[in-house]
């Protein structure tokens, strides 16, 4: 399978992905790795590797609809079966989700369908959960709220700060991304309108 990864930042979840398509966990292979901020680390990890990395800065379009237009343009000209959304920290309109529908993933650092949104860590503190973490879903329109694929849950503790959490669920998320895309790539995921299915029963 064609996997194109979209970043911002990083690119520590991408860098977990991209070693379990070298060690060959995962079925399949990064096409390009395109990111939306020059001085993004995540662009230096796919040189290393040797991957095609691509620098499209939303920047230079006037609108979000351009830019969106041209990520559309950029991304299908490596014909991916899949795209992973890696700390991609834009929001999508409409028309992208659409035409990426069925294969396109997020990870988000809450148990969604809490916390959508911003500030996770904090929020869950601050709410007295005594449980947190992250969770790999197929992007549908709303924002972080399409179908799960799979969630990692940590306990909170009194000692826990947002720091502390987020450093938990940050390791968290690279052992989850790499599992949703070698269960995509393996084609063992159904989208169904209750929801994902594994070997056919539901997640
Ligand atoms: C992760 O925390 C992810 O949940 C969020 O952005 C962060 C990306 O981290 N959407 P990295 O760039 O993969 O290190």
């Amino acid at each position: 399978k064609r996997i194109v990864v979209l970043i911002s930042g990083s690119g520590s979840n991408l860098q977990a992905i991209l070693d379990q398509t070298l060690d060959g966990s995962i079925n399949g292979q990064i096409a390009a790795v395109i990111c939306n901020r020059p001085d993004a680390f995540g662009l230096t990890r796919a040189q290393r590797a040797g991957v095609e990395a691509r620098l499209l800065d939303h920047k230079a379009f006037e609108s979000r609809e351009t830019f969106d237009q041209a990520m559309i343009e950029l991304i299908d000209s490596y014909s991916p079966d899949l795209v992973v959304l890696a700390g991609f920290m834009r929001i999508l309109t409409p028309e992208f989700v659409r035409h990426y529908q069925g294969r396109l993933f997020n990870i988000h650092p809450s148990l969604l369908p809490k916390y959508k949104g911003l500030h996770t860590h904090q929020r869950a503190l601050e709410a007295g959960d005594n449980e947190h973490g992250c969770t790999v879903h197929f992007v549908t329109e709303e924002l972080d709220g399409g179908p799960l694929v799979v969630q990692a849950r940590t306990d909170i503790s009194a000692e826990d700060t947002a720091n502390s959490l987020q450093q938990r669920v940050h390791a968290l998320e690279h052992l989850i991304y790499p599992l949703a895309v070698e269960w995509f790539c393996a084609d063992r995921l159904k989208l169904t309108a209750e929801g994902v299915l594994l070997d056919g029963e539901s997640v």
